[in-house]
């Protein structure tokens, strides 16, 4: 297959753009929003909306729970860009395409991401609705952002040993804690999908170390490492991985479950930002 990479200039001409339509917002954060995630940018108040329609080289989402839209604004008294629908590569785009907005915000000299997904509990004791503060991740999608040429302000060679920025994961557990939110910790695995795993991949995973899994973040986590930017990511269990419970899985129950716990998740994260400036 080919591993279509994305140019500066188009990541360069995306900049420009977003920037011009953020009439002198100037966000400090920018926050990934997961399947049926979408709720927390409407927690955002004097907004701007800017639709991926409008933005060169960025698709319009194809999975139901993902809207399309750039949302910019204030949350907690920070300025935040938020990212409401994904490019996932089991739509069909590479991983360089699929990190694109990540690659926008760093050159609109954001320096904090907060990533958020919905994954599959892999863990025995995580339920339907349990929040997980990412500590590492497993890349097994087979695939990497930064394959081919290195892009200007990236570094060839990032240095993954603390993806996860060790403050954020403490921040964000101070302020679970503090509104009386369980937050586990643990490790995400990133897979291609789009098919859920296997009983037996879930045994797999759970063998490798993996605490939740997913089909996504760990590309964009890369790409905002590349750049330096501190990553926070957070997943909501919106199921037990395949096998581990009596049942088949379902994208709409999954949505359902994300939808009703979202609501969590969307009181960290605003906690997490409240009075930041990067
Ligand atoms: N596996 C992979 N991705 C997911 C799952 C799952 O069980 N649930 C939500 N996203």
């Amino acid at each position: 297959m080919t591993h279509l990479v994305t140019t500066p200039d188009v990541i360069a001409h995306a900049a420009d753009t977003v920037q011009a339509a953020l009439d002198g917002r100037n966000p400090t954060v920018a926050i990934v929003l997961g399947s049926g995630l979408g709720r927390l940018a409407d927690r955002v108040t004097d907004a701007v909306r800017v639709s991926y329609a409008d933005l060169p080289g960025f698709h319009v989402p194809t999975v139901e729970g993902h809207k399309g839209e750039l949302v910019c604004g204030t949350l907690g008294g920070t300025t935040v860009l938020m990212q409401s629908g994904r490019f996932h590569m089991y739509e069909g785009h590479s991983a360089s395409d699929a990190v694109l907005p990540i690659r926008v915000f760093a050159t609109l000299g954001i320096k904090s991401l907060i990533v958020t997904n919905a994954a599959g509990g892999i863990r025995r004791t995580f339920q339907a609705g349990t929040l997980m503060v990412i500590s590492d991740h497993l890349n097994l999608t087979g695939r990497n952002p930064l394959e081919g040429p290195s892009l200007p302000g990236e570094t060839r060679f990032p240095d993954m040993t603390v993806a996860y920025d060790a403050e954020l994961r403490q921040r964000a557990k101070d302020v679970a804690a503090a509104q009386g939110i369980t937050l586990e910790e643990g490790v995400y695995a990133g897979l291609l999908g789009p098919t859920y795993e296997t009983p037996a991949e879930v045994r797999m995973l759970e063998r490798l170390g993996a605490d939740a899994v997913g089909m996504s973040t760990v590309a964009e986590v890369i790409a905002a490492r590349a750049r330096g930017m501190r990553c926070l990511g957070i997943s909501l269990v919106t199921n037990p991985a395949a096998g581990t419970f009596a049942g088949v899985l379902d994208h709409a129950d999954v949505m359902a479950v994300a939808a009703e716990a979202g609501k969590k998740l969307a009181g960290v994260v605003e906690g997490v930002v409240v009075g930041r400036r990067s």
